[in-house]
């Protein structure tokens, strides 16, 4: 009988090629970010009903549309199946059993070791590669930095052939500053497959990070033609040609593009996606001098409170706090900066204080909360393009106080790309 493996080598306890076959789809798909990423896994397991990591993947995937009852069920499976099977393989389902379940901890400690002595299981290494995993979200100093020695020590066991492995390693370099070696693994991974929509995310956030608004948001308006609407990274994508558009002074389209698929009720992604993404647009928008209806905030305030009704952690939380501060929503908003949690909850009742501050115009003392949190915002979660919420809004902070020599300093010191932002081009214009 032949042994059954996955596209990276990783030897299957299955004996149907078929079931293989198909757990190789479904993790190509969750890899790539594509759409249709549940039916692979389901597919394996109708061929082994006794195949326990296409159980685990399916688990995965179910995470992928916020499916939370079946992704439990789905692992519990997996760990009745699991005696069987080949130490790499329990020691996968444990891992990522740590994950489903909400240990995040032990599940990064677990996955650390696993990836330590099965390099190639992508499908567990993925935990942490990018920046909304277990690193990007650890709350802890310095995670930029820890991504990408990951991907780093990854590199040498994918090789220069793999697409995924070097699209993961691009974005680690852009979000640590090396744009121009970014910029080198990026397109060659986007040579090697152009499809994937991890890779035309980083593409699009290297151009953020180098001001090239023109040249992304053509690439990416372009690449998004190709793109299901149902796939998970479509809303995300979407927020960045909508922040693409403001720049560009073609607020007509943004608004288009967020009304169709970024907003509440729009967007088919994840909720972490719809709240933060369509928050963080409105901000965006309003301190660009766009008018924002009180009805869009509103909206996406119920929509946090829907999905989010306890905190939950530092890069969730601030948004939703900007979303009820801007809505009126006091209670919510309080609930937030009484109760934060998670690795980074220290910093969680400054931002949300100063979100409140801003909603009431209070402008010094939303300026005095933001500064708090500046010093090293990373540990919020979230890439640097979202973290610039915060940038931008202590800088509309000193500059409705008349401070627009101290907004132009930090300007030039803390995000120098953002100097020609649509917001801030008359700021660095004037003279000192
Ligand atoms: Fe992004």
């Amino acid at each position: 009988m032949s042994v059954r493996t996955d596209q990276y080598g990783n030897v299957l306890s299955t004996d149907s090629a078929k079931a293989a076959e198909a757990y190789s789809t479904g993790l190509y798909r969750l890899l790539a970010a594509q759409a249709d990423v549940v039916a692979p896994f389901e597919e394996a397991i109708a061929h082994d009903p006794q195949f326990a990591l296409a159980h685990v993947g399916l688990a995965r995937a179910l995470q992928t549309v916020n499916d939370a009852e079946a992704t439990r069920e789905a692992m519990a499976t997996a760990k009745t199946l699991s005696d069987p099977c080949k130490m790499r393989e329990q020691s996968h389902i444990h891992a990522l059993d740590l994950l489903v379940s909400g240990k995040t901890a032990d599940a990064y400690t677990a996955i650390r070791a696993h990836v330590s002595e099965y390099p190639r299981d992508a499908m567990v290494a993925q935990t942490c590669s990018s920046i909304f995993g277990l690193i990007g979200f650890s709350g802890q100093p310095g995670r930029e930095a820890e991504m990408l020695a990951f991907n780093a020590a990854l590199l040498p066991h994918y090789g220069k052939d793999d697409w995924w492995c070097q699209s993961q390693y691009a974005f680690a370099l852009c979000e640590t500053g090396n744009l121009k070696e970014a910029d080198a693994y990026i397109d060659r991974s986007l040579a090697l497959n152009p499809d994937n929509a991890n890779g035309a995310h980083i593409r699009s956030h290297i151009w953020y990070e180098a001001g090239e608004t023109k040249t992304g948001a053509d690439y990416l308006t372009e690449w998004l033609k190709g793109y299901d609407r149902s796939a998970v990274m479509h809303g995300h994508l979407s927020w960045h040609v909508a922040l693409w558009s403001l720049e560009q002074g073609d607020t007509a389209q943004m608004w288009q593009t967020v009304d169709a698929d970024v907003a509440p009720g729009a967007a088919l992604g994840l909720p972490i996606n719809v709240l933060t993404d369509t928050a963080s647009i409105l901000f965006r928008a309003e301190i660009a001098g766009e008018t924002v209806a009180p009805e869009r905030w509103q909206q996406v305030s119920a929509y946090a409170s829907r999905f989010y009704p306890k905190t939950s952690n530092a890069f969730i939380d601030m948004h939703a706090a900007l979303a009820h501060a801007m809505a009126g929503k006091s209670e919510p908003l309080q609930v937030i900066i009484d109760h934060p949690v998670g690795p980074a909850a220290d910093l969680v009742p400054d931002v949300a204080l100063a979100c409140r501050h801003i909603a009431a115009q209070d402008w010094a003392k939303a300026a005095h909360h933001l500064t708090h949190c500046m010093a090293d915002h990373a540990r919020i979660g979230g890439s640097r393009a979202q973290r610039d919420l915060l940038e931008h809004a202590l800088l509309t902070c000193l500059l409705r106080q008349d401070r627009a020599t101290e907004a132009r300093q930090i300007l030039a010191l803390r995000r120098p790309v953002l100097a020609e932002s649509v917001a801030w081009r008359n700021l660095t214009s004037a003279a000192v």
